[in-house]
This record gives C-alpha cells, structure tokens and sequence, in this order.
C-alpha cells in the first residue's frame, strides 16, 4: 500500500516530544513490514539542515501563501524513506520552537502555518504536486494536520484517511474569524467538521471527518469517550466509537537500547544487569548527589506541563526526602514550575538535581542510571518514558491511566507470585498517594536480599514494546481501509 504519513514533528528531524519519538520510527517499521510509505513535514530550518540531497518537485500556489510553496523531496535520514517537505519560507522558516515563540507563547499565526501545511498535503495526496505518485491512505497526526480529513472530504476520489490522536489537549481551537481568513470551503463550517462552540477546531476536522480514528492506547481510546478526558469531544468520540481503535505506540530500539546506547556510561543488557550501577553511580557523580547504592534514585523526564504532574511530585518532596531517596528531574515548559524546581533543588542538595532544558543525552543517562522513573501523569495517551525505562532495568512508578495502565503492571502479591509484575502503580493522581507509592518502591528496593528486586526489573527487561506488533496493527487498519484481506484483529482491549 501507499501511505502519505503526514506530521508536523518527527525524530531526528525536529521533536518537541513524544510525536518525533513516533513519527520518525512508525513509517521506519511500516516500511520494514513492506509498505510504501511515505512522509511529509514542513520545512523548518532545523529539518533542512539535517537533511542532505533534497530536490526540488515543484512550486504550488495555494490559498494563504503570498509566494509559491515549493515542494521539496529527500529521505528521512537514515532510512530510505521517502520525505516529502512543505517549504514555505514565510510560514516555516523561524528559529526555534515549531508550536511557539522563545517566550512559551504560540506562534500568532499558527492557524495559518497548519492551515497551509494541510493544503500542500491535499495536493500531495492528489498526486497534484509532480511526485508522481498517488496514497492510498492519508495517515494524519494530531491538530496540526486535522484540516487534512476535512479537506480532502471535497475532493473525489481521494484516498482514505486515517487521524491518530496523541493527545486530545491540544485542539488547534481558534476564533471564528480565521475560518473567514483562511478561506476555508464554507460547508466544512457545521458542527459536523470544523466548528466546535463556535470556534474553528482543526482536531475535530480529524475527528469528525477522517474515515477511521485512532489513538495511542486502548486505555486512552476508552477514556476519551468520557467527560473527565473527553476535552468536551468525548460525544463525538462516543458517536464514532466503532471507528476508533487504541494501538500502544512501540520504541525505536535503535535508539533507545541500553546494549548500544552511545550516551550512557556503561552498556548493559539483561544478561550484564551488574553493569547499570555503574550508570548509578555516574549519574550521582555527576548530579552531584552521594554516589550511594543505598539511595532509591528517582528519575522524572518530561515537558514541565499540568499534564505530566510534576507539580504533585514538588507537593509531596518535604515527606519523601526525609526517606534515603534521591531525584534527578529534567524538563523545561512552563516558567512557575521550573522556579519551583529550581527552589526545590536549593533546599535539597543533597537528594535533588534538577536539569532545566531539552538535552537529549541527558534523557538516555536518567533512564539508564535511575533505579526508578516517576511518571505521574494526569493523564497520559501513551507516554514513552515507561517505555524506555522499562527497556533499560529501570521500574516504572506510574499513575493508572492511558497508556501507562496499558503497559505497566502494578507489584501485588499476585504479581509478585507469578513474577508479571514490572512496576508500581497508583490509582489516585494526588500528592499522598504517590509518595505512598514511591514508598512501597524503597521497601522493596531496600529488602536485605535483592533478588526480588531484580527480578522486577528483569521481567521488565523481557517485554517487548519494540514497534513490530504495533505496526502490525496500523497495517491491519490500512488494510481494511483500502478493503484488502487482513488476518490481524483491528480492536485492541
Ligand atoms: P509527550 O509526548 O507527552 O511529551 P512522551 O512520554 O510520549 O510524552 O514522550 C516524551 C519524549 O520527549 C521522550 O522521548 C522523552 O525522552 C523526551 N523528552 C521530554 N522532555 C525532554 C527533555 N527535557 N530533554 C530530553 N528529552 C525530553
Ligand atoms: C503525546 C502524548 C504521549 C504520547 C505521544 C506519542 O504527546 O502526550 O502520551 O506518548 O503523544 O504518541
């Protein structure tokens, strides 16, 4: 099959967050299962550095563009994927952040970039844009490529479309107006595409108008049907539910496997686990905290978000620091926590480092020194960091909620019994109830004989979230979309 893979991230062209993780290593697996698939993003300064031997296609003239938009081709680097680029130097060509200005706040013009963006998909995927090549299947990721599904309901025919939601939250919700400003077909504003509330919402053009939906969990598929994630599109989502299915994103093990993880201090795999405290100990030296075994060391990686709870760990540290328990943090977003981090991290020298900034290293070193990895998301679509810390011997301490009640199982004494346990997990997303869990962490990190502590990380170790099975799944969903045989059951959970 055909499949034009449209984003506006992807690793290691350009990542914010766990979208590059998926976007740059999906098409890759597609692409091993025998696909074609092929991947368009716009052209930021930072993915045409990074990509060598781009040709030009073609020049499109499209509604919001004062210039032609060039379409540039290449391949995904290290890959022979075929990478499709929006170049629109008007709307792309900016230095930093893809979604917002170096003060956290959105690019004003943010309707207009994705609005051009999902026009120059349209054309590609007409085979309008001189590639010579037409998709059977439109797959679309999140808000930034929902008018995509809405666009091409106008064309005829058109190949299927496919929108994949990674997180609900962020809607592309705009005024009214800038439906008017980017003179969009008038039909598509009904309740039943882009208008939500009287506001233009690119996502619900995914979700109202792509012929099948899905998203990264099948905990997260369930939750977004009801009003407590929802985001007040949770009855549409319960009207399209028969078209919606949860597939539990996979990792990239090329680049994250602790047996040939360049940033790490020691390699390691389950068979040489001895060697992780030597990523223990270099991440205390370098931290500046006692390079003790006997410390519990925390990790926390994510965007300083309300989403990601990082708030609940700063509310319950006096209590957990007057255990032997350290915590390394790093993360960047919004300002008020990272001033709060930072006081933190003045109060507790000790037992507390903190790593304002995106620092890619960093992240692979946290997950293999830190004996645990504290996640306790509010809510979490599917979240890589357990992933991957489950991949380097590191257990996961996890909120019970999306894709993390998808792939983390709680230690109970059942689970304990029949060794399937991999980590800890709390229903209650608050204060106490983590500090309770990290607690039940330490004791059993602290029991006198620590075999049973490896043995959690081993039966951890041994899953395998690598992106085979899950790619296997979109390619079940294609199929059935372009009504090809499949042996693969769609509905996951
Ligand atoms: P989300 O997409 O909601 O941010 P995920 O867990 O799916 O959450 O993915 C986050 C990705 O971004 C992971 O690869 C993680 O390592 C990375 N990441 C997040 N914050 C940082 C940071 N400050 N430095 C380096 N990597 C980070
Ligand atoms: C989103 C979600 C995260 C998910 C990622 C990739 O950013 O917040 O849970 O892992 O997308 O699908």
């Amino acid at each position: 099959m055909k499949i034009l893979f449209c984003t506006s991230e992807a690793w290691p062209l350009i990542k914010t967050g766990g979208l590059a993780d998926v976007c740059g290593s999906l098409p890759k697996a597609l692409h091993a299962l025998g696909e074609d698939v092929r991947l368009v993003l716009p052209a930021y300064p930072e993915v045409l550095e990074r990509c060598v031997g781009l040709t030009s296609l073609c020049e499109l003239t499209l509604t919001g563009a004062d210039a032609p938009v060039e379409i540039l081709a290449g391949h995904l680097s290290g890959s022979d994927i075929v990478l499709y680029l929006v170049n629109s130097p008007q709307h792309f060509r900016r230095p930093g952040n893809p979604y917002v200005r170096e003060d956290g706040r959105d690019w004003p013009d943010n309707a207009q970039r994705f609005a051009l963006f999902a026009r120059a998909i349209v054309e590609l995927a007409q085979d309008r844009a001189q590639a010579g090549w037409a998709p059977d299947l439109v797959h679309c990721n999140d808000w930034q490529t929902g008018l995509v599904p809405a666009l091409l309901t106008r064309e005829a025919p058109r190949p299927a479309t496919l929108f994949s939601i990674h997180n609900l939250s962020y809607q592309g919700l705009f005024p009214a107006t800038t439906f008017q400003q980017l003179k969009l077909p008038k039909a598509l504003w009904s309740m039943h595409a882009l208008e939500f509330h009287g506001k233009l919402s690119f996502i619900k053009g995914g979700i109202a108008c792509a012929d099948q939906l899905s998203t990264v969990s099948p905990t997260y598929a369930q939750e977004i049907q009801g009003s407590a994630f929802g985001c007040g599109l949770e009855g549409l989502l319960q009207y399209r539910a028969d078209d919606l299915t949860g597939i539990l994103n996979g990792i990239d093990t090329d680049t994250w496997n602790p047996a040939t993880d360049p940033f790490i201090e020691q390699r390691y795999d389950v068979h040489s686990l001895h060697r992780k405290a030597t990523n223990k100990a270099a991440l205390q030296r370098d931290h500046g905290l006692a390079q003790d075994t006997r410390p519990l060391l925390l990790g926390h990686i994510g965007r300083l978000v309300e989403q990601k709870g990082v708030d609940l760990i700063l509310d319950m540290l006096d209590k957990l620091f007057q255990h032997p328990v350290q915590l390394v943090v790093l993360g960047s977003g919004d300002l008020a926590l990272e001033n709060r981090l930072r006081e933190a991290a003045a109060c507790y020298p000790q037992q507390l480092s903190v790593h304002i900034g995106y620092n890619e290293q960093l992240a692979h070193r946290i997950e293999a020194g830190a004996d645990c990895l504290l996640m306790p998301s509010r809510y979490e679509p599917c979240g890589l960091n357990q992933l991957y810390s489950l991949a380097y011997g590191t257990v996961p301490i996890v909120h019970r909620t999306g894709g993390l009640a998808d792939s983390v199982v709680d230690l109970t004494p059942v689970t304990a019994r029949t060794y399937s346990a991999t980590g800890f997990s709390f229903d209650k997303d608050t204060p106490q109830t983590i500090l309770e869990t990290c607690l039940r962490a330490l004791d059993y990190y602290a029991q006198p004989n620590r075999i049973d502590w490896w043995k959690l990380i081993i039966t951890g170790m041994k899953k395998d979230f690598s992106w085979p099975a899950s790619a296997a799944r979109y390619q079940a969903l294609y199929r059935e979309m372009c009504g090809e045989e499949t042996d693969q059951p769609r509905k996951l959970g």
